[in-house]
């Protein structure tokens, strides 16, 4: 059968393996919309001290109550977003022939398309989306790699992904001041890299067995989404799932996995999936700020304690961090097994 879901064409029922095991798979799809998620108006931080300040608490009371909230006044003017989900869009509806082209290789820096998960081979279960994903930054190392069609995408994502990595700068630099750590923290190998994932979940006829992205943390510093208007995205919270409303010209930003070791659990890196729906395709757009191949990660010295029941973890690569997460399809707990220190 062909792979790609955004190929198939007709399809009355999820196939077997798809369905996912009971206690994984989405139940209630009722979830009310919650407006619990902080909203930030980051315009606010350019005013004056006290108006910085104040940013800067909502955003780690944010981060440590919830791992997620979504950013108004970043700064993005709204036809540019939509004009880069339009473009995003545009991939999945290319000619089927043309999306098989676009898978590349296995390498995890190249651009490349695939369905499911990058571990389609060896997961129990397939994942209901298609997706295309690529490094950003620097520019002028990927932008030649990236899909020649639709004609404006090379031109139209480098111009919008420079402007969100430097609105992940300004982010990282307002969670470096709220932790107390000295300025420009992470301005360096830790935020080196940019990967775009763009998330294609086509309708499913039967949201209730199956999931577009099985529960997770993003293994980097932060996240920055762009949803396109469908809500899909839940993020867990004290045991419960919630729905992160999809708001016209917001980001949504999460803290990584990296970034909740970094902080020494300080700040708190939230469990999220995607769910399907059986009347709309929905699109998303997902910018990982993250640390160059190399880079070594490690709790920051600066900050004094541990916050509770966070695991003491022997110091690592980020690349290996990585291997590691789509090794275990994203599982928290065999992630952290593989980074314990060494026992006397
Ligand atoms: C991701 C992710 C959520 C979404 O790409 O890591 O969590 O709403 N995406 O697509
Ligand atoms: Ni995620």
């Amino acid at each position: 059968m062909e792979k790609l879901i955004s190929n198939w064409s007709n399809i009355k029922s999820v196939p077997e393996n798809y369905i996912f095991p009971l206690e994984s798979r989405p139940g209630d799809l009722k979830i009310p919309t919650s407006n619990s998620i902080p909203i930030i108006d980051l315009n606010e931080a350019q005013k004056d001290d006290s108006d910085r300040a104040n940013t800067i608490h909502q955003i780690i009371k944010a981060a440590q109550e919830f791992g997620f909230f979504q950013v108004i006044n970043h700064g993005i003017l709204e036809n540019e977003m939509k004009e880069t989900m339009s473009v995003f869009k545009e991939v999945f509806q290319m000619s089927d022939e043309y999306k098989q082209k676009l898978y590349l290789d296995d390498d995890l820096k190249t651009c490349k398309r695939f369905t499911s998960s990058l571990r389609y081979e060896t997961e129990n279960v397939h994942l209901w989306r298609d997706s295309l994903r690529h490094p950003a930054h620097p520019l002028e190392d990927w932008q030649h790699l990236w899909p020649e069609n639709p004609t404006e995408y090379r031109e139209c994502v480098g111009n919008f992904s420079v402007k969100i990595k430097e609105l992940g700068s300004r982010i990282m630099d307002l969670i470096s001041e709220g932790l107390g750590l000295k300025c420009g923290y992470f301005d360096n190998d830790l935020t080196g890299s940019l990967i775009i994932s763009i998330n294609h979940y086509p309708p499913c006829p039967e949201p209730s067995l199956t999931l577009g992205l099985s529960k997770h943390k993003d293994p980097y510093l932060i996240t920055i989404l762009m949803q396109d208007g469908v809500s899909g995205l839940q993020v867990l919270k004290d045991g419960k799932w919630i729905t992160v409303e999809p708001l016209p010209h917001a980001f949504v930003i999460n803290i990584g996995h990296l970034l909740e070791i970094i902080s020494k659990g300080k700040l708190k890196s939230a469990e999220h999936r995607a769910v399907t729906n059986s009347s709309q395709t929905r699109t998303s757009a997902a910018f990982f700020i993250a640390p160059s191949d190399d880079c070594l990660i490690e709790p920051a010295q600066d900050l004094t304690h541990y916050e509770n029941n966070q695991p003491i973890l022997r110091s690592f690569k980020y690349k290996e961090f990585l291997k590691n997460f789509f090794d275990t399809l994203g599982d928290t707990d065999l992630i952290l097994k593989s980074f314990e220190p060494p026992k006397n």
